[in-house]
């Protein structure tokens, strides 16, 4: 059998990604992890195609100087608009969230007969993007049948009919962020913040809710509680994780051992606040916390 040693390499904008980090960290216990969060720099959500590419990158060189064996884009913002470029120069595979939260809204939503709606929330800029519409749509073509390779116009075939009754609503909700980032997680103001957001996808009933954003999940159950059990909550971290594990496992990647994994973080400011808020978002102190200057 077949091993890889080397460390996994996971970045955010900031302290969000590690929502992602909790999953890898929960169904691979035994690998190296090492985090980046861009904590001087955060938002993206509010900035432009070019300065996201262009952080994302720095990062990306960043990580792979340190050995890594794959990269995992644990930030949404980062994934609509970096993902291609990074793969274009990455050294080693790169992973976004986008694509294992959108197979997921797919698969939850092919079973529904009739009207399905997926509602997905994340930044602004991943709205603006469209990435998760447009992925939606590639991957209920894949599962339809039609090869990577093939030149279908998606939005123009009917796949059985799922097209036609598919109606994908995004919507962003720029102020989860900043509450997230403040640590304002228990307050009544994030409560009608979420409220606020909601209500216009609440109406619509839809089928599942992509949470496309790495802060988001938690916020989760408040979230939950306001859009009711008719609609299935996706966590891209989840979906996320899973498919990097099952990735591992098919190209005889993984760490070998069964020795805890390593953990190294690194952030571009304040690793003081990055140790007491991630701390909290991990359920456990964080210690080997230190700060790197790109500039
Ligand atoms: N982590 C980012 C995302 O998943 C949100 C924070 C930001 O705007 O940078 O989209």
């Amino acid at each position: 059998m077949k091993f890889n040693n080397s460390p996994i390499g996971i970045f955010d904008s900031g302290l969000g990604g590690l929502t992602v980090f909790k999953e890898i960290r929960k169904i691979l216990p035994f690998e190296d992890l090492i985090y980046f969060g861009d904590t001087a720099r955060v938002p993206y959500g509010n900035k432009s195609k070019e300065t996201i590419i262009k952080y994302s990158s720095e990062i990306l060189g960043f990580l792979t100087d340190k050995g890594i064996k794959i990269a995992i884009v644990a930030c949404n913002t980062s994934s609509s608009w970096a993902l291609d470029y990074l793969r274009k120069i990455s050294p080693v595979p790169v992973f976004g969230v986008i694509e294992p939260g959108a197979q997921k809204a797919v698969e939850v939503s092919l079973n529904i007969s009739g009207r399905k709606i997926i509602a997905v929330i994340g930044t602004s800029a991943t709205v603006k993007s469209g990435a998760y519409s447009k992925t939606i749509k590639e991957k209920a073509a894949l599962l339809y049948g039609v090869k990577k390779s093939e030149k279908v116009n998606i939005s123009n075939t009917d796949f059985n009919g799922f097209n036609e009754n598919l109606e994908i609503i995004e919507k962003s909700c720029p102020l989860f962020v900043p509450l997230v980032e403040e640590g304002f997680l228990n307050e009544e103001i994030t409560k009608n913040v979420i409220k606020y957001y909601l209500a216009s996808v609440i109406k619509e009933k839809p089928a599942c809710l992509v949470l496309g954003c790495t802060h988001y999940p938690i916020l989760k159950d408040f979230i939950e509680k306001e859009i009711g059990d008719d609609t299935e909550i996706i966590d891209s971290g989840v979906e996320t994780a899973r498919s990097v594990k099952n990735y591992l496992e098919e190209f005889g990647m993984l760490k070998s051992g069964t020795e805890s994994g390593n953990e190294i973080f690194f952030v571009s400011d304040d690793s003081e606040r990055f140790k007491e808020l991630g701390g909290k978002f991990l359920g456990r102190p964080i210690d080997n916390v230190y700060v790197v200057n790109f500039s």
